[in-house]
C-alpha cells in the first residue's frame, strides 16, 4: 500500500444506519437520529481538520417522506432545531453552510431555518458544508435543465462546465463518497458530482463511524490508483 495519505477535497457521505444502531440498543428510532446528529457534529470537525474542504451530508432525501408521520416530524424539528443552534459552532470554525434540494413539501420552519443558517455563515471561509435535505439527485438535474431552459441559453452554449453552474450548489466534483452501514447503493444522492468519486462502504452504523474509521477511510482512499479514464503514470 502506498503510505503518502492523500486526502480527498470534496468528502460525501450518506449518513445511514440510525435506525439499526438504536434498534440494537433497544432503543428508539428518534435516538437514534440524535446519536447520528451528536456524531456528525464531531466528526464533520475532525473531517475538515484532515484538510478536506467540502463536506456534503445526506440527511433526509426526498424519498425519506415516505417514513413514518412521527418519524418524519421529529427530524424536521430535529432540524430547525439544530440549524438554530448551531449557528455559533459553525461560526467558531469559520464554515459555511449551503443547502442543496426543494424547499417543496418541507415545513415554513424547516426552511427558515436553513435560510438563516447559510445566511449567518455565507461570509465564512474555512470549509462548506452542504446539507442535502429533500434531495433528490435526478430532480436536481431535472431542475437544472428548468433553469437553463429559462435563462433563454442557447444549446450550443450548454456544456459541462455551465450545466454545473446550474446545479443546486457549484461545489464540483465530489472525490470520496462514504455510505455507512453496509450499504451499497447511491440511492439517487450527487449522480453528476459522483462521477468520478471513490467509494467505501464500511458496515459501521453512522453513529458508530468515529475518527478511526475516518482514517481507515482515508488510507483506502490513499491506495486507490485514480486515472480518471487516463491511463496510469509510471
Ligand atoms: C439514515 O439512517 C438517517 C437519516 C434518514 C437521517 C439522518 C439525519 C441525521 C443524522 C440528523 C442530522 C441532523 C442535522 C441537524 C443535520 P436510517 O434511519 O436510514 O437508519 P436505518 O437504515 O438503520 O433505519
Amino acid at each position: 500500500m502506498n503510505n503518502e495519505l492523500k486526502i480527498p477535497n470534496h468528502v460525501a457521505i450518506i449518513v445511514d444506519g440510525n435506525g439499526r444502531w438504536a434498534k440494537e440498543k433497544g432503543m428508539t428510532r428518534s435516538e437514534g437520529h440524535l446519536a447520528g446528529f451528536e456524531n456528525l457534529r464531531d466528526l464533520s470537525d475532525y473531517i475538515f481538520s484532515k484538510g478536506t474542504k467540502i463536506l456534503s451530508l445526506y440527511v433526509f432525501s426526498t424519498e425519506n417522506f415516505k417514513r413514518s408521520k412521527e418519524e418524519v416530524s421529529f427530524l424536521m424539528n430535529l432540524f430547525v432545531s439544530k440549524f438554530k443552534a448551531e449557528i455559533k459552532h459553525f461560526n467558531e470554525k469559520n464554515v459555511k453552510v449551503v443547502f442543496s434540494g426543494r424547499h417543496e413539501n418541507l415545513p415554513a420552519a424547516v426552511i427558515k431555518a436553513e435560510e438563516e443558517l447559510s445566511d449567518a455563515t455565507k461570509n465564512n471561509t474555512g470549509g462548506v458544508v452542504n446539507f442535502c435535505l429533500n434531495y433528490g439527485g435526478r430532480a436536481e438535474i431535472v431542475d437544472a435543465t428548468k433553469k437553463i431552459i429559462k435563462d433563454n441559453i442557447d444549446s450550443d452554449e450548454i456544456t459541462e462546465e455551465l450545466f454545473s453552474k446550474y446545479l443546486y450548489q457549484d461545489l464540483g466534483d465530489v472525490d470520496l463518497l462514504i455510505r455507512t452501514s453496509g450499504e451499497e447503493r447511491l440511492s439517487n444522492f450527487l449522480p453528476w458530482q459522483l462521477s468520478y468519486a471513490e467509494f467505501y462502504f464500511p458496515d459501521t452504523y453512522f453513529p458508530d463511524f468515529k475518527e478511526k474509521d475516518f482514517d481507515k477511510a482515508l488510507e483506502v482512499y490513499s491506495s486507490r490508483d485514480r486515472r480518471f479514464g487516463g491511463i496510469k503514470n509510471k
